[in-house]
């Protein structure tokens, strides 16, 4: 089939790609010019496992192509799809200039029957806005070509997003028109194998499944983290609670770590837009502002804990810091918990050496040449000259570290564990003190 993707971020591009290594013929739109001549010179501009080589695969068979010409590209499509950014407005609500703009380019621009599939995350209701759009300049245009709008979300996590793509545990697919559903089936039929993974359903339904699974997963994060935070009143370990009610198939042992708070571009924006999307239908979501409160709150426990070890004064002191992404096999930084701690650290008049497998670079255009940070290339350059060392992002490279070199590096040893990764008793045995996420009294 010829599809054309808008977007090429996390979503378009990876979408765009897997679609082409089953045989479609995609072109990929993106208004970003530098970013689209990176992509033709066969440069990735994120950091996600497999990517590059299908990238590079796709390309060099000719199925997989970047532009910034819009009317061709939608001239190519028999169908378009629209994974475009959302970003927060002031609000928190989901800003959908971009999504409407590309809206308004697709009926500016379609001569035939044209099926127009929502991926970016949109709030419900979103595609009868596309719709609006594209019969609006229809109108001007004085055609009347078919089309139809259908919401199929993405669900891939970064980090495992081409695995996500090429085998999705579900396609969601919200559509009223018969006419796209067999168009949509026919395109995920590859995707499609051994069991049904489509879950058809109407439009809105779809754009609220989205933001629900996020939601979801968010509020499991959000209430661990408030658990960890009784176990420290209380004087438990939330580690052996953890798997004490994680073995209840009905709570899973996934997404139930607790730990410096969820960052990445979803979790954070989606939750916030959806209680923005309830309050707006007149509908006062509890929950979700309690998910979102007490996340806010746990992005600050790192910097509690070690202001309170250090007495209140951070003054001249140096933090090694490991992992600044917002979590493993990502070079994505964005609402990460680092960041936060990295502000607080500067403020309180602290030096922070950091190291992160994946993340310097984007550390570095984040924060440029700070006065306040040295990014190292090595996790044991970071703890030179440091008094503390803090775990921000579980990378498996910090698993299991020298505690011996730890001791004999770090001014007074002392460990930050963000992630709960390491035995308080093993690291206690090395002597070095020890503070995790809701691991008994650290209160
Ligand atoms: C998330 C969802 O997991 C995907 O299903 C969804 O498609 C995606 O958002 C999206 O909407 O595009 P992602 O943001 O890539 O994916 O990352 P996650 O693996 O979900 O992690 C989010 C945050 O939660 C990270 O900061 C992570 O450290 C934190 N987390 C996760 C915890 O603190 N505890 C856990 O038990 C699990």
């Amino acid at each position: 089939m010829r599809i054309t993707i808008f977007g090429t971020g996390y979503v378009g591009l990876v979408t765009g790609t897997c679609l082409a290594e089953v045989g479609n013929d995609v072109i990929c739109v993106d208004v970003d010019a530098a970013k689209v001549a990176r992509l033709n010179d066969g440069e990735i501009p994120i950091f996600e496992p497999g990517l590059d080589e299908l990238v590079r695969d796709n390309r060099a068979a000719g199925r997989l192509h970047f532009t910034t010409a819009a009317e061709p590209a939608i001239a190519h499509g028999q169908m378009v799809f629209i994974a475009v950014g959302t970003p927060p407005d002031e609000d928190g609500s989901a800003d959908l200039s971009h999504v409407l703009t590309v809206a308004r380019s697709i009926g500016q621009h379609i001569t035939r029957y044209t099926v127009v599939v929502n991926k970016s995350t949109v709030p419900v209701g979103t595609a009868d806005r596309v719709r609006a759009a594209i019969s609006a300049e229809l109108l001007i245009r004085g055609l009347d070509v078919p089309f139809d709008v259908v919401s199929n979300p993405e669900f891939l996590k970064e980090g495992d997003a081409v695995k996500d793509c090429l085998r999705p545990d579900r396609i969601i697919l919200g559509a009223d028109s018969a006419r796209a559903i067999e168009a949509i089936k026919a395109l995920y039929a590859p995707f499609n194998r051994n069991h049904e993974r489509l879950v058809l359903m109407d439009v809105r339904s779809a754009e609220l499944t989205k933001y629900a699974a996020n939601a979801m997963l968010a509020t499991k994060i959000s209430f661990m983290n408030e658990m960890a935070n009784i176990a420290e009143h209380v004087g438990a370990d939330i580690e052996l609670v953890r798997i004490g009610i994680g073995s209840d198939p009905r709570i899973g042992y996934s997404f139930i770590y607790p730990g410096a708070g969820y960052g990445g571009s979803c979790f954070p924006k989606d939750v916030q837009a959806l209680e923005r999307t309830a309050r707006a239908h007149g509908y006062n979501a509890r929950v979700l502002s309690a998910v979102e409160a007490v996340n806010v709150d746990q992005k600050d426990k790192l910097f509690v804990l070690i202001e309170r070890h250090f007495g209140g004064d951070l003054a001249g002191k140096t933090i090694a810091l490991w992992g600044l992404a917002f979590k493993p096999n990502t070079d994505d930084m964005r609402e990460a918990p680092s960041r936060r701690l990295l502000e607080q650290l500067w403020a309180a008049g602290a030096k922070v050496r950091a190291y992160d497998p994946e993340a310097r670079h984007e550390a570095a255009r984040l924060y440029g040449e700070h006065a306040g940070l040295l990014l190292c290339e090595h996790p044991h350059d970071a703890l030179e000259h440091a008094d503390a060392l803090v775990i921000v992002t579980e990378w498996k490279e910090f698993w299991s570290p020298d505690f011996e070199r730890i001791k004999a590096t770090l001014k007074s040893p002392v460990i930050f564990d963000g992630r709960n990764i390491y035995e308080p008793r093993t690291v206690e045995a090395a002597g070095i003190a020890y503070y995790g996420i809701g691991r008994g009294r650290s209160l």
